[in-house]
């Protein structure tokens, strides 16, 4: 039993009496505990792999910040690995894969990874933070979007254009197709086990859905997402596909509770487009939290208002960025429970 379960009811559209918070990579460098404990280790990936560490790791938010919800630590990239294409975490440079998509072959090769065989360290890892819980807030789950995860697969790295992976959607796309249903496979199968663990709400990433076009997009991206999030009705789910406006309208039908906006959308328009059906999450800009305390709160009520009190899971746009001062992530938790009650009084 959940002693605060405000995230799952916002998510499921119940009227809950505040507005629930959480932050995108909340469980990471802005924290000195996590920056300490991480000094200790060889290096990102022990961090992942290690269930009892990356436990501890998913709770110091939850501890530090007063959250609404953790997170489980990990990363999208578990998921290329686990189907034979390992990533390496490189310090300050951020992922690569040594080896890369470039052939049918390639694609061939991949298998379709077997949760308990190939993640197993991540679903013990929600097992063990599940217990360390206690019940406090929601665990929640994720996985990359198959189109964010291919764009890795393919690129070898983060770029500014994805132009590799880009160029396999116009260059043979059949292959792009291939790649991409055995990426969807391999995720209904890991976010089911994730949820059997004991995740309570899961959150799909598509970081990169704002380099395609909207008719790729439609096609190679939205609808393996809608297959994601009709084969998972047994918890919430989150969709957060970072610049895909276009695809506003496409998500508004998609078996999903909540959708995650970036802080370039208008929280305003996006509910007239899509009605009441959906909880919206977000969007406060990451670079709103370098400001003064007076000034994070000062946005931090505008957004609020932008939202309105129900159907919102606040939350930054993206991920918060690693040199964001703690007290003032702490002003953004505190200004949304305070406001919101306010708010709600009228
Ligand atoms: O707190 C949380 O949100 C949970 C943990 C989490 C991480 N990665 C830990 C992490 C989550 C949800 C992710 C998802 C992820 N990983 C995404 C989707 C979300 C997004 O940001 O768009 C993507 C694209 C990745 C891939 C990835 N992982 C990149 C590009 C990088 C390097 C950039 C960076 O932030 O350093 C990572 C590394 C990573 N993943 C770190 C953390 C805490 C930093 C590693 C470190 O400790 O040095």
């Amino acid at each position: 039993m959940l002693k605060n379960d405000l995230l799952l009811r916002a998510a499921r559209g119940e009227e809950t009496e505040r507005t629930p918070v959480w932050l995108m990579r909340q469980a990471g460098r802005i924290l000195p505990e996590y920056r300490a404990l991480r000094a200790r280790l060889s290096g990102f990936k022990e961090l992942v792999e290690t269930p009892e560490l990356a436990a501890e790791v998913t709770i110091q938010p939850v501890d530090a910040l007063d959250v609404d919800a953790a997170i489980i630590f990990s990363d999208i990239l578990v998921v290329p690995e686990a189907m034979g294409l390992p990533y390496e975490m490189l310090e300050a440079r951020g992922p690569l894969f040594p080896t890369t998509i470039k052939s049918a072959k390639d694609v061939q090769n991949l298998r379709i990874a077997d949760p308990e065989e190939h993640l197993g360290y991540v679903l013990e890892a929600i097992r063990v933070t599940k217990r360390a819980l206690n019940g406090r807030v929601p665990l929640i789950g994720f996985a990359g979007a198959p189109w964010t995860i291919l764009a890795y697969m393919v690129e070898g790295h983060g770029s500014k254009t994805f132009s590799k992976a880009r160029r396999l959607l116009y260059a043979e796309p059949e292959l792009a197709h291939e790649l991409l249903r055995k990426i969807t496979a391999t995720t209904i199968a890991y976010l089911k086990a994730q949820v059997a663990a004991g995740a309570n709400l899961v959150q799909v990433f598509d970081s990169w859905a704002g380099i395609l076009p909207p008719a790729h997009y439609h096609e190679f991206s939205t609808c393996y997402i809608a297959e994601i999030c009709d084969a998972i009705p047994e918890v919430p789910v989150t969709v957060f596909a970072k610049g895909a406006y276009f695809a506003i309208p496409e998500f508004a039908r998609l078996n999903c509770r909540t959708i995650g906006l970036d802080w370039n959308e208008d929280p305003r328009a996006v509910r007239a487009a899509i009605g009441n059906d959906k909880t919206l999450q977000g969007n406060l800009d990451p670079c709103a939290l370098y400001g003064t305390a007076e000034q994070v709160q000062h946005a931090t009520i505008q957004m609020l208002k932008q939202f309105g009190p129900h159907r919102h899971i606040a939350n930054l746009g993206h991920g918060v960025y690693p040199d964001t001062n703690p007290d003032n992530v702490k002003v953004f938790v505190n200004t949304v429970k305070e406001f919101s009650v306010l708010a709600r009084e009228g």
